[in-house]
């Protein structure tokens, strides 16, 4: 059977439109085409199978063309109902590639194309906020044998890895990819930042200058969320429960209040925490008419949506991807794409240059914890730090930085504890 029969994409014909915004991206992705030419000679997958779980776009379909370059028979799904792209992944199966993954599949036929990319039997994984590890260890451990190991992309999916090992139950060692310098500097703060305010702007098209923008948590990618709403001209308002961020995000110059207040200012309000119910009813009940709340976390557990529908008298579509919930006061509270992550739902995710970081690391992680399998054994790893300053040295070649090297006086003089 080839890619096409096995494969099940909403529309073939959209792969022309595909292939383009792949072709795009791969212009703006100098790192992943370094790695894509060595894999191409070195050939570290030949005979592999990889699976692969992500939020299905274009950045990510490259990333699967660089895996299979380098010798592996690839299958990809996507990792949120809302951000499979359909002619990417039409694209995709033309390019060879077996993609289980349509927008907005029902939740039956979501959980079908994890089930059947774990049914090839994959070697290798790339997992996405962890959904691929956990069914397969809790509902296929049939399938967990020829596993060698993975790789995971986010802070959500690596906090489930770690539970998992912390529990004993962990089979093969995952590449704790987040947690790289290359990934969260980048990608949570810089490509959350742009990439959230780009899905909320050209989903809503309303004025940011002079609003009132509350961010619900100040982690990597808060930070980057309140810099961007801050450079659009917003007030920008912290919201925390960790005491250290809190005071950083002071120090940045927000104002940090608790939710129960912040929840009264708000025009907008972006909940970027990995925690669940941090907008809940007590919040809605006193916020202004007219509010826009949106998620940029993994999850769409973020916003309690049962108790915003419960709270509401009527609901309807007012524009794509923003839904007006009338209160039973009369106020209008809207919601963005459904409180899934706001900037791959409703929009193209991070710029192609940050992910052009993100995804070199997951290459190079996969042909590492390919290669050492063994001696890992089963447990989260971070990326080594090797790795993260090889990815590093390769963006500033690409964008023609340079930097200094320390003198022999100098690595003397660091390494010493009795120079003066
Ligand atoms: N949208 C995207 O493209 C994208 C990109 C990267 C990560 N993520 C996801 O975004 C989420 C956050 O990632 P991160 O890297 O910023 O994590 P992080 O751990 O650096 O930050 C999360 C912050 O939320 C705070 N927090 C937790 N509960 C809270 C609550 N009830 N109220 C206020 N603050 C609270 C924590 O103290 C922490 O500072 C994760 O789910 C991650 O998977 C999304």
């Amino acid at each position: 059977m080839n890619t096409t029969e096995k494969s099940i994409v909403r529309d073939m014909s959209l792969a022309p439109s595909g292939h383009l915004k792949i072709d795009w991206v791969k212009e703006h992705m100098p790192v992943l085409n370094r790695i894509r030419e060595q894999f191409e000679k070195e050939q570290p997958f030949k005979g592999l199978k990889v699976a692969i779980s992500l939020h299905l776009e274009a950045k990510t379909a490259y990333l699967a063309k660089v895996v299979k370059a380098g010798g592996a028979d690839v299958t990809i799904t996507g990792s949120n109902p809302l951000s499979t792209q359909d002619d990417v992944a039409a694209a995709l199966v033309e390019d060879g590639i077996t993609v289980f993954a349509k927008y907005n599949p029902d939740p039956a036929e979501y959980k079908e194309h994890f089930i059947k990319t774990l049914e090839t039997k994959p070697d290798l994984i790339i997992d996405d906020g962890g959904d691929l590890v956990t069914i397969l260890h809790s509902e296929r451990p049939d399938l967990l044998e020829q596993v060698r190991g993975g790789c995971e992309e986010t802070t959500t999916g690596v906090i489930r890895n770690r539970a998992l090992e912390k529990s004993g139950e962990l089979k093969f060692p995952m590449i704790a990819v987040n947690d790289a310098y290359c990934k969260y500097l980048f990608d949570n703060r810089y490509g959350t930042g742009q990439s959230v305010w780009d899905g909320i702007n050209r989903t809503t098209n309303l004025v940011v200058a002079g609003k009132t923008v509350v961010v619900i948590g100040y982690g990597w990618c808060g930070r980057g969320v309140a810099l961007r709403a801050k450079g659009l001209g917003a007030k920008v308002i912290v919201t925390e429960i960790d005491g250290i961020k809190a005071i950083e995000a002071y120090m940045d110059g927000f104002e940090v209040m608790p939710m129960a207040e912040a929840a009264k200012h708000g025009d907008y309000f972006v909940t970027v925490t990995g925690n669940r119910d941090v907008i809940r009813g007590e919040h809605i009940e006193v916020m202004k008419d007219g509010a826009i709340l949106s998620n940029a976390g993994h999850f769409d557990v973020e916003i309690n949506k049962p108790e915003l529908e419960s709270l509401s008298t009527s609901k309807r579509v007012v524009r794509k991807d923003i839904e007006e919930y009338v209160m039973k006061d009369g106020r209008k509270i809207y919601l963005l794409a459904e409180g899934r992550l706001v900037n791959l739902a409703a929009g193209d995710g991070h710029p192609a240059e940050i992910m052009d970081m993100t995804f070199a690391l997951q290459a190079v992680s996969l042909a590492y914890v390919n290669e050492r399998y063994k001696e890992i054994g089963a447990r989260v790893l971070n990326v080594p730090y090797e790795l993260d300053e090889q990815v590093a040295r390769l963006k500033l070649e690409a964008l023609g930085l340079g930097i200094d090297t320390l003198t022999e006086e100098q690595k003397a003089y660091l390494e010493s504890w009795k120079e003066e």
